[in-house]
């Protein structure tokens, strides 16, 4: 089937069955394109608390749609590629994790919402990269920190708060994926061009940069600077939508290292979903998203109290 009326045809299912498309900023263009709304983990979720279509197909990976399903269990929720999971969300095995909050009493437990729904139940309170401060600040001072799953956040956090939290050792091989030494030839080589960085890449990365925020803030500082030129090192799909937003802004995808499979750092997750995928998914309503009730109702309250923190 040509693209084209691919898009008509999942355009006509959406209508047909009330559902609701949500995209993250790292999907394919085609499918940005095709969605309601196109954001960050947090943009997307308060998007998933909110809506009241019937299906919701989340065109992200498998810890996202999870989050939508957590918010709305009785609705039906579809990933195009139930295989689409995420390096950062398999860093934190849901078993050891539970032993190490155990072995630990009296923390406050703070996960990134990049982890599991049974990670999740273990949790206090979820953030995601762009609330993780505010989240952080909301908790007293002498209150003792579990974070998790992201070191490379949980460090960045540290730093800005000047206080001390219990680190889990995970990452994302996306955002460690960065060549220090190729973005500083190519910051030499455009020296006018500012460094953005996602926090989940490494400290060495966000020493260089100007800014550092979410998917979200980061096409947000860029917006602030249209006639400005970056290196951004992220997921390389965030570059459509910052290019659509700000096209007068000048956009190089930070370089990564020889052995990556590209020369600037995709998600290889996010790149599973396809037009043709979502397509099959709505029509079939397959592959959904399934989490137990008790595992939904102890993951819901950390979900709920981010969003309340987040208004
Ligand atoms: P944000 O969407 O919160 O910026 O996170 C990026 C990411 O890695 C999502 O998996
Ligand atoms: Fe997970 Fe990293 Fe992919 Fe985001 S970019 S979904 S954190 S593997």
């Amino acid at each position: 089937m040509g693209r084209m009326n691919l898009k008509k045809k999942i355009e006509a299912l959406k209508k047909d069955k009330n559902a609701v498309i949500l995209a993250h900023y790292y999907q394919i263009p085609e499918i940005q394109e095709i969605a309601d709304y196109v954001g960050d983990s947090l943009g997307l979720s308060q998007r998933a608390a909110e809506t009241d279509a019937d299906i919701i197909v989340f065109a992200g990976v498998h810890f996202m749609a999870e989050t939508a399903k957590i918010l709305n269990p009785s609705k039906k929720v579809l990933l195009p590629d139930l295989d689409a999971g995420c390096s950062l969300a398999e860093s934190c095995p849901p078993d050891a994790f539970e032993a190490f909050v155990k072995s630990h009493p009296n923390h406050t437990v703070v996960t990134y919402v990049n982890c599991s729904a049974k990670v999740k139940a273990l949790t206090d309170i979820v953030c995601t990269s762009s609330n993780a401060l505010k989240i952080v600040e909301s908790i007293p001072e002498d209150q003792p920190i579990i974070f998790a799953p992201d070191r490379n956040l949980g460090k960045y956090i540290m730093q800005k708060t000047g206080r001390d939290m219990l680190l889990w050792d995970g990452s994302c091989l996306v955002h460690e994926a960065f060549s220090m030494e190729k973005l500083l030839a190519l910051h030499r080589e455009y020296p006018d061009c500012k460094i953005i960085a996602h926090p989940e890449s490494e400290e060495h990365i966000l020493k260089t940069a100007t800014y550092i925020g979410s998917t979200a803030g980061m096409i947000e500082y860029v917006k602030s600077h249209p006639k400005g030129k970056f290196i951004v090192a992220t997921e390389a799909g965030i570059l459509h939508k910052m290019q659509e937003e700000v096209p007068t802004a000048e956009l190089i995808p930070a370089p990564a290292k020889e052995d990556n499979t590209c020369a600037c750092s995709e998600c290889a997750f996010m790149k599973m979903n396809t037009l043709q995928k979502l397509y099959d998914c709505l029509l079939n309503e397959s592959p959904q998203i399934d989490v137990t009730k008790d595992i939904q109702e102890k993951a819901l309250v950390p979900i709920e109290r981010m969003l309340e923190l987040s208004k």
